[in-house]
């Protein structure tokens, strides 16, 4: 396995990668090269067939601070126009299989944007989501005016925009930001096994099925059902759906293959 700076990486089962943000003296604020090191794991293991679902965690203080604001501060205009960091997060969008997120303490500016960028966010109950960027007199860069806003409905995301302050686990889960509050200690293991609980699942209809959810943010409830429709078609030519419906009526255990 590739050793990284700013990211630990491990397999705590065969069919599971596990990123852990590991910057703990910049509280895993996240630079460019923390993106770009997340990038490269995540362009891995879409590659590798025997991971079916990746999860990111950091700390039991902080999940990540947000961007690196000391690498910020050198950034001038253009400097932050040609800067490689919207590549990074396409990239992270773009990963096809599912991706999980185990939060605990701060999930701050990128941090929270980070969040957002993952399918599945399970929360310890001291989490803490926000976007402080106004308080440092700029904006939300990584998606956050965007994806709060279709996350969390208006008024709250522009409470967390506008004023910079932080909610906590049980607010985020109440407003859809969070699948899931557990006991801090229990973050970590809960997600693997939720992470399990969807590696067991056929990786076709997880791939198509997450296409298909994510495709609502871009476009029209028609296009959206015509997707899902060609998708759901497109299953039934599937050693995968053949297999869990008879493993159905044999009453067994369906074994997927991904074909
Ligand atoms: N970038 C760089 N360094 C950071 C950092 C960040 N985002 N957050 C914390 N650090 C550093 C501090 O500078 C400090 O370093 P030194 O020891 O060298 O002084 C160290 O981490 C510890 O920080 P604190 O003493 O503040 O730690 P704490 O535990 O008391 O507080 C915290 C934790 C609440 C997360 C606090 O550090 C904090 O508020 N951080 C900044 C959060 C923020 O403003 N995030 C938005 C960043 S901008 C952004 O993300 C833009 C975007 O959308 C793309």
């Amino acid at each position: 396995m590739e050793t990284y700076q700013d990211i630990l990486v491990d397999r705590p089962q065969d069919d599971i990668l596990l990123i852990t943000l590991n910057r703990p003296d910049a509280r895993n604020a996240l630079r460019n090269n923390s993106l770009l090191e997340i990038t490269e794991t995540l362009c891995a293991a879409a590659a590798d067939a025997t991971i079916r679902v990746v999860v990111i965690t950091g700390s039991q203080k902080v999940f990540a601070a947000g961007a690196d604001i000391k690498e910020m501060a050198q950034l001038d205009a253009i400097g932050a126009l040609i800067d490689n960091r919207p590549e990074y997060w396409k990239a992270i969008s773009a990963f096809h299989k599912p991706l999980l997120a185990a939060v605990n303490g701060y999930a701050l500016g990128a941090g929270c944007e980070l969040a957002m960028h993952v399918d599945i966010v399970i929360a310890g109950e001291g989490a803490k989501f926000g976007q402080p960027e106004i308080n440092l007199g700029t904006i939300p860069g990584a998606g956050g005016t965007q994806r709060l806003i279709k996350t969390v409905g208006k008024p709250l995301a522009m409470k967390l925009v506008l004023s910079g302050e932080m909610i906590d686990a049980r607010t985020a889960l109440a407003a859809g930001l969070v699948a899931e509050v557990t006991a801090d200690e229990h973050t970590l293991e809960r997600t693997l096994a939720l992470a399990g609980t969807i590696a067991g699942k056929s990786p076709l209809a997880i791939r198509l099925a997450k296409e298909a959810m994510l495709k609502s943010f871009e476009v029209g409830l028609e296009a959206g059902l015509n997707l899902e429709r060609k998708s759901f078609s497109l299953m039934a030519a599937s050693a995968d759906r053949k297999e869990g419906i008879e493993a159905f009526l044999e009453k067994r255990k369906p074994k997927f293959s991904g074909r």
